[in-house]
């Protein structure tokens, strides 16, 4: 693991961009494994602006998102293929083709749970996996649990998550209750893991994840298997460390 402590979110932002435009620029059919929330947009600012000067090309690369909330529509406003498409995929060179998420929408829970883990393979396994950590250490949205789940599945999402994502809906009332999300499989297969992590409320959860035990009841504390991370942390994440 490489820690990076850095002064604040938009030096984070920089920092993460960097690994990231870094790993496109060696391998330009990357499989890049994203992450939606407030944590990355920085970052995916950052690769817009150095895609535009020239400086980093997608249109070779390919995504898989982590996660979707279940029930909504992907022009749903609070889809994460909304915010993906607003906050990267539509700014940058990629085609539209190349980009996945899982369908909060499908027919069926356990048939798009599998398409989504046959997606996930036919491209061929993840190179570099950006992660957010959850104020409760979920990744993606594998939430605090009793067993840590490898394959994508259905959650309910806790109490806390909910309250936390309430911000970004006009009442706590449409906050779906459920998500489809990546197990862990795909993130601790990926070549690369990059974690970022920015603020004092997540202090405490990014040091369960690096230093307490392993265990699901912190999710992100699978990461502690993974030698190929990179953790990002501004100072008042990483406060606690
Ligand atoms: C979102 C995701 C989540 C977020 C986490 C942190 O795709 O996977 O695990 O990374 O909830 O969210 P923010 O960045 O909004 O604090």
């Amino acid at each position: 693991m490489k820690l990076y402590i850095v002064k604040d979110y938009d030096e984070m932002s920089e920092k993460v961009a960097d690994v990231i435009a870094s790993q496109i620029i060696l391998k330009p059919d990357t499989v890049l494994g994203l992450a939606t929330g407030t944590t990355p947009i920085g970052a995916y600012d950052k690769l817009i602006e150095y895609n535009s000067q020239g400086k980093v090309d997608f249109s070779e690369v390919k995504t898989v998102n982590l996660d979707e909330y279940w029930g909504i529509a992907p022009d749903h406003e609070q889809s994460y293929r909304y915010f993906m498409d607003k906050h990267l995929f539509k700014r940058v060179n990629i085609p539209y083709s190349s980009t996945n998420l899982p369908n909060g929408m499908a027919p069926g829970k356990e048939e798009e749970c599998v398409r989504y883990d046959t997606v996930i393979s036919d491209v061929g396994g993840i190179d570099l996996q950006l992660l957010g950590l959850g104020h409760n250490g979920h990744i993606g949205f594998n939430e605090p649990d009793g067993i840590f789940y490898k394959d994508t599945h259905i959650v309910d999402l806790t109490q806390s998550t909910i309250e936390a994502n309430s911000r970004l809906f006009a009442s706590m009332d449409e906050v779906p209750r459920q998500a489809i999300t990546m197990g862990v499989g795909p993130v601790m297969s990926a070549k690369l893991v990059v974690l970022a992590v920015s603020g004092e409320g997540k202090a405490k959860a990014l040091r369960d994840s690096l230093s307490g035990p392993v265990t699901p009841k912190v999710p992100g504390s699978i990461l502690q298997l993974k030698d190929e991370l990179i953790v990002v942390a501004d100072r008042e994440a990483a406060a606690l460390l």
